[in-house]
């Protein structure tokens, strides 16, 4: 992809808590704004004003009682208004879209980890999205080990599950990119300027 392709695309960063996505989508919209490209950021759960109080509910240690497939109807509800209300404007009005974290989130943490049925997700994830998927997905890969080792301070509710739940996650990752090719996987234990520079690199920056 050069730089004039990129106006109305969706590049969305996936990947394990702590894989350091969040720098990556910021380094990556100012690179991409620099070059005088218009470039809106996102991120999941939140990025709107009903997003962001059900991400408080999500995350808080409170929400224990939270069922799985309640966790994932709050999540894909995030989604859908974070489509409605910036996503989809954004992409109309020919703006880079990047984000941390979307639809596959839901796939690999409610399916894979939680056991939810990956073809309910799906359905929800395309009525939620409009059938919107990403143009391209950076996955930042890391070992469930080396993400959890990452963790300091106070845990939210979902970073104080098992190194077997994270290992599944990252396991559901791994397989259900396998043959994607609008997925590019990155070693996220890789500083973060290589990962930038790799980035960078793959969108001929
Ligand atoms: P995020 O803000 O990306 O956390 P971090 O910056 O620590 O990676 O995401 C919050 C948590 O929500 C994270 O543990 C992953 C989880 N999550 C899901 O389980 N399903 C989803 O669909 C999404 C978007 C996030």
């Amino acid at each position: 992809m050069s730089g004039i392709e990129l106006r109305g695309r969706l590049i969305v960063f996936e990947g394990l808590d702590f894989c350091g996505k969040s720098t990556q989508v910021e380094l990556l919209a100012t690179r991409l704004r620099a070059g005088g490209l218009s470039v809106t950021t996102t991120r999941e759960p939140g990025g709107t004003p009903l997003g962001e109080s059900l991400r408080e509910i999500i995350l808080s240690s409170g929400s224990a009682e939270l069922l799985a497939i309640s966790e994932l109807l709050l999540f894909v509800t995030s989604r859908a208004q974070l489509v409605s209300e910036v996503i989809e404007p954004a992409l109309a009005r020919r703006e880079v879209v990047v984000s941390s974290r979307y639809r596959l989130s839901s796939a690999v943490y409610q399916g894979c980890g939680r056991g939810i049925d990956l073809a309910l997700i799906e359905r929800l994830n395309d009525a939620a999205t409009r059938g919107r998927h990403p143009d391209l997905t950076f996955l930042v890969d890391l070992p469930a080990e080396v993400a959890l080792a990452r963790k300091t301070g106070e845990k939210d509710r979902i970073e104080q599950e098992s190194l077997a739940f994270y290992e599944r996650v990252r396991r559901g990752y791994l397989e259900l990119t396998r043959d994607d090719p609008h997925v590019h996987r990155i070693d996220g234990t890789l500083a973060v300027s290589e990962i930038a520079a790799e980035v960078a690199a793959y969108l001929c920056l």
